[in-house]
């Protein structure tokens, strides 16, 4: 079924009234399977797609536990026709609080990490010309990694406002980000300050902003600092 095909199919059943599917593994025959657990529909895009349709999607979610603690959705910000998107993990307790991403202290290192490089380098740009979301949007409990259900669930979401902004770069912060956006077994050690692929979109992976807030990590500092003036350089040059 070619994905034209797969939407008819997923909006015939939503609009009969189903909102949950079942997906056999391809790993074993049907009858061995045990009963699995039924995915949420998947959000489906439609043709032309914008940020406020997203939102709208997504609505007061309920499609997974993180609703339950949550205080605001964290959808995203910043310029919607953006060149360079970054994606974090999940909201913390600002960015719950205020329903904005990246407003804590990690926050305002990755502001400063953009706007200094950016400067430094001789690029006219600020923070509010970028796009900035994260792959869960809503807070995990004691800000615990996302699971891969509630990524699975709420990924949906993010892979719709990347195809919507189409930006000419993605930068991945941290690992949940990179598990989230690629297919890479490798740690983020090896895999950050090289260009990997979403889709068809060039993604830099650096570290998470919240892991060079930690005093010895100052040659992460160092090398997330390189790693950003490349990026910049590929996007604004
Ligand atoms: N950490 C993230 O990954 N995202 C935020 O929005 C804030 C902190």
């Amino acid at each position: 079924m070619d994905p034209a095909q797969i939407r008819e199919y997923l909006e015939f059943y939503r609009d009969i009234g189903f909102d949950s599917i079942y997906r056999l593994s391809n790993d074993a025959p049907a009858a061995l399977l045990p009963i699995s657990m039924p995915s949420p529909l998947p959000g489906l895009a439609p043709d032309h797609d914008t940020l406020d349709q997203i939102r709208l999607d997504i609505g007061d979610c309920k499609r997974c536990g993180l609703c339950e603690a949550r205080t605001n959705i964290v959808f995203g910000s910043g310029n919607e026709k953006a060149s360079l998107v970054f994606v974090g993990e999940g909201p913390g307790a600002d960015e719950d609080d205020q329903g904005l991403p990246f407003v804590g202290r990690a926050g305002q290192l990755l502001t400063q990490m953009i706007e200094n490089t950016a400067s430094k380098e001789g690029i006219p740009i600020r923070r509010p010309d970028v796009y900035i979301c994260n792959v869960v949007k809503c807070r995990p409990p004691e800000n615990r990694t996302p699971q891969p259900d509630e990524m699975e669930i709420c990924g949906q979401f993010l892979f719709r406002q990347l195809e919507t902004i189409r930006p000419k770069a993605i930068c991945v912060l941290g690992a949940t980000a990179m598990k989230a956006l690629l297919n890479t077994k490798e740690g983020i050690t090896r895999s950050r300050g090289k260009w990997h692929k979403w889709r068809d979109i060039p993604v830099m992976i650096t570290y998470h902003p919240s892991y060079l807030l930690r005093q010895y990590n100052q040659q992460a500092k160092r090398e997330a600092w390189e790693d950003l003036k490349t990026l910049l350089h590929f996007v604004y040059d």
